[in-house]
């Protein structure tokens, strides 16, 4: 899809279809509404005495102008209170109304929804995020084309030169970042028997060649040379070997650390020889979305030419039980010298992230910053709004809240009190790699905590945030490839 900016009014606007973005209770002190109105000869005050539409968030009305206007359609899409306006909202309405319309029929529309908040360039940011993301889709396992069509063409209506050019700019940025969204969201929404560690690896060649990164890839030897067992164990399971992903882009100056980025890479999780139940089992082809986000992320950063250092590590493997699975009650060592003891062939992603936070040492980063669809509790605690954030420093831990205040994906602190310790000391080894029943997320960020040495690091729990179920606005059914959106963000921000 394109979207292009053009200077016009939108009155005098030809097209199919006109989104225009309304405040709750402003519909008609709105001067745009109200020339639109005019040319309707009063239908819209007409439909908002009437009480069907009135600017609430996640409320929209079409009307067809059956003539009267230039465009064939006007699509009002509520914002709710203007002294609540998030550029969230404006993400939101964009997404669903470009989702209306394209089930509609309308591939190519016009839009001033971004006037409704003066054309600031975080409003046509979020606008344009709001299209660009609201018109994913993935077909590429269907005979048939999908019944929703996608949108081909989005034009911004601006005022004047100077909006129109600064929109422009943002726009062409959007494009870039949403684009590595889309990346990211198909890695994941491939399922696990394409998906698999060597196809990431592939994937991950692919993409350093087209964005000129660094990119070496690992195999079983190399990872065994580097006594990265705790990895290698939750590989033993499977027929698929894993691998050990190493990306490297440099945008920074020569000696300045690099910010590394570590992504749980498990490309199906059955939960190993401690089984998980069969309902749901095919979504933890998703067990790579930290993954998937951070090669997102990277490719991202370099198609920004965001000038700072960049490491990314993507330990990636699949968990199944066969007759060479690790068992509960194994003990291994991991790359740091710790030993720990399975007690849970489930909690298999700290297995392969704590080697990988260890080797990311070697970097002397600056942070450290994984992402993982670590644990259910982190579903069960904030549900699909927030990623789970633990950490070590606070003056990281609060930029990256504010990247996701920015960006709309909020994150929410837990904290990693050193009782929760306790919980995971083993009798037999250093560590056990599950504490029991009570707090599961935050036992899972404090196993990570226990190989980050001195260094700045923040993990990112993403277990409720990586996959959409119901599906609306920005976030299609699926894959949400979050993460991505939020560490481009946090990587701005870090040069202010
Ligand atoms: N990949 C899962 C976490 C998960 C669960 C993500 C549901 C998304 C939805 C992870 O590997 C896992 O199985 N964690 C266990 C840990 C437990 C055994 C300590 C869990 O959450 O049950
Ligand atoms: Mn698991
Ligand atoms: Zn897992």
């Amino acid at each position: 899809m394109e979207c292009k900016v053009l200077i016009d009014d939108c009155v005098h606007h030809r097209c199919r279809a006109l989104v225009v973005g309304c405040f709750e209770g402003e519909v008609f002190s709105d001067p745009l509404l109200r020339s639109l109105d005019a040319v309707l000869a009063g239908a819209l005050e007409a439909i908002v005495d009437q009480g069907e539409f009135g600017g609430q968030a996640n409320k929209s009305l079409l009307v067809h102008t059956l003539g009267k206007g230039e465009a064939e359609r006007l699509f009002l899409v509520g914002l709710g209170k203007r002294r609540e306006a998030t550029p969230e909202r404006f993400r939101r309405a964009a997404g669903s109304a470009l989702q209306a319309l394209s089930k509609a029929g309308v591939q190519r529309f016009a839009s001033v929804l971004h006037e409704a908040g003066d054309a600031a360039p975080e409003v046509v940011r979020a606008t344009a995020e709001g299209f660009y993301l609201g018109n994913y889709s993935f077909d590429c396992y269907k005979s048939e084309p999908l019944e929703r069509s996608v949108c081909e063409e989005v034009t911004f209506l601006t005022r004047d030169e100077v909006t129109c050019r600064s929109a422009e700019d943002v726009i062409r940025e959007t494009a870039l970042v949403c684009g590595a969204v889309a990346f990211t969201r198909d890695l994941v929404t491939h399922p696990g028997n394409v998906a698999t560690p060597a196809y990431l690896a592939e994937r991950a060649l692919e993409m350093s060649g087209r964005m000129g990164v660094e990119c070496r890839v690992l195999e079983r030897e190399e990872i065994e040379r580097l006594g990265m067992e705790a990895f290698l164990s939750v590989a033993k399971g499977s027929r698929q070997p894993p691998r050990f992903i190493v990306l490297e882009y440099r945008g920074g100056k020569q000696d300045a650390r690099p910010i590394v980025l570590v992504g749980k890479g498990v490309t199906f999780d059955s939960g190993g020889i401690s089984l998980k139940p069969r309902d749901g089992m095919e979504r933890m082809k998703d067990d790579m979305a930290g993954g998937a986000a951070v090669l997102g992320a990277i490719q991202a950063a370099a198609g920004l030419r965001l000038p700072v250092n960049i490491v990314g590590l993507v330990p990636t493997a699949e968990n199944l039980p066969d007759g060479g699975a690790y068992k509960p009650g194994d003990v291994v060592r991991t790359m740091a010298g710790k030993t720990v003891e399975v007690v849970n062939t489930d909690a298999e992603g700290r297995m392969l992230l704590c080697d990988a936070l260890y080797y990311a040492q070697r970097y002397r980063p600056s942070v450290l910053i994984d992402v993982a669809t670590l644990t259910g509790a982190c579903v069960v605690a904030l549900g699909t709004c927030a990623t789970g954030l633990m950490g070590n420093d606070n003056g990281l831990k609060r930029a990256l809240r504010q990247a996701g205040e920015t960006t709309g994906e909020r994150l929410w602190e837990l904290p990693l009190w050193e009782e929760y310790g306790e919980l995971m000391k083993s009798d037999i080894a250093d560590l056990k790699n599950a504490g029991g029943p009570t707090a599961g997320t935050i036992t899972a960020g404090w196993f990570l905590g226990q190989f980050v040495g001195k260094y700045r690091w923040a993990h990112l729990d993403i277990a409720g945030t990586a996959w959409e179920d119901k599906g609306g606005g920005h976030l299609p059914k699926g894959a949400t490839g979050c993460g991505v959106r939020l560490l481009v963000e946090f990587l701005k921000g870090t040069l202010k």
